[in-house]
């Protein structure tokens, strides 16, 4: 559940009228080390990030939180984890512990900007109520779990079993789909649907990667 932030955007230029604005696809690599991607590391063998990479910028000077809650915290909402008092640790599955609800996340930011809005992936903000959960925080849609991990094999976490959830904008209701496939399986197909068959003119996509031995893949 340690997580070390490797974060690569990757702004797509949509072909619609909204054409100013780009599609914007944030993805987090969990436990990503610095010396996992081949421009760092030579015997990682990484093609794929890595032209991502040198079209881009690299940062090499930029600082996380060290565990998950509290660095998904500050992207969400922009403010330091010992202002919202996520500061401790992760968020266990057996705490009433969440983002606070007043706070303002950043996909209701770019709501307000015209963007839908999509999740992939792992939350870890909370989910002791409803309202604390990606559909009711900013986000159109949600793929993903709500916990910290997920087993590769059972795709559930943990004793009591914390599984998939696949939530649409068309009920804004969480649903618990069956656990197929283990998500970041699931995830690429997804993304790729949502800007190529243009559902939505603009998309803020947000996907948090499990998986790192799947990374390049
Ligand atoms: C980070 O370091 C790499 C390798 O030295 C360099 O190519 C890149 O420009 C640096 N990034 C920035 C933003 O300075
Ligand atoms: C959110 O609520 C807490 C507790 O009442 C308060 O301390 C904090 O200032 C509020 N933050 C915002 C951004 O409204």
């Amino acid at each position: 559940m340690i997580s070390v932030g490797l974060v690569i955007s990757l702004c797509l230029l949509s072909g619609h009228s909204t054409a100013s604005r780009p599609h914007i696809l944030f993805i987090v690599a969990d436990d990503l080390g610095w010396n996992d991607v081949s421009w760092h590391n030579p015997q990682m063998i990484t093609p794929n990030l890595e032209k991502l990479a040198k079209n881009g910028v690299i940062l090499n000077s930029s600082y996380v939180q060290p565990v998950c809650s509290p660095s998904r915290n500050c992207f969400m909402s922009g403010y330091y984890p010992f202002h919202t008092g996520l500061q401790h640790a992760v968020i266990h599955n057996w705490q009433a512990n969440y983002l606070p609800g007043n706070l303002t996340t950043l996909p209701q930011k770019m709501k307000d900007l015209g963007y839908s809005t999509h999740m992939i992936g792992k939350w870890h903000l909370g989910f002791c109520d409803w309202k604390y959960t990606p559909t009711f925080r900013g986000f159109d849609s949600f793929l993903g779990f709500y916990s910290g991990a997920e087993d590769y094999y059972t795709h559930m976490q943990g004793i009591l079993g914390y599984g998939h959830t696949h939530t649409t904008d068309r009920t804004r209701q969480p649903e618990t789909a069956t656990p197929l496939h283990h998500i970041d399986r699931l995830d690429t197909t997804r993304e790729f649907t949502l800007i190529t068959e243009h559902i939505y003119p603009i998309n803020f996509i947000y996907i948090l990667q499990h998986a790192i031995p799947r990374i390049n893949s």
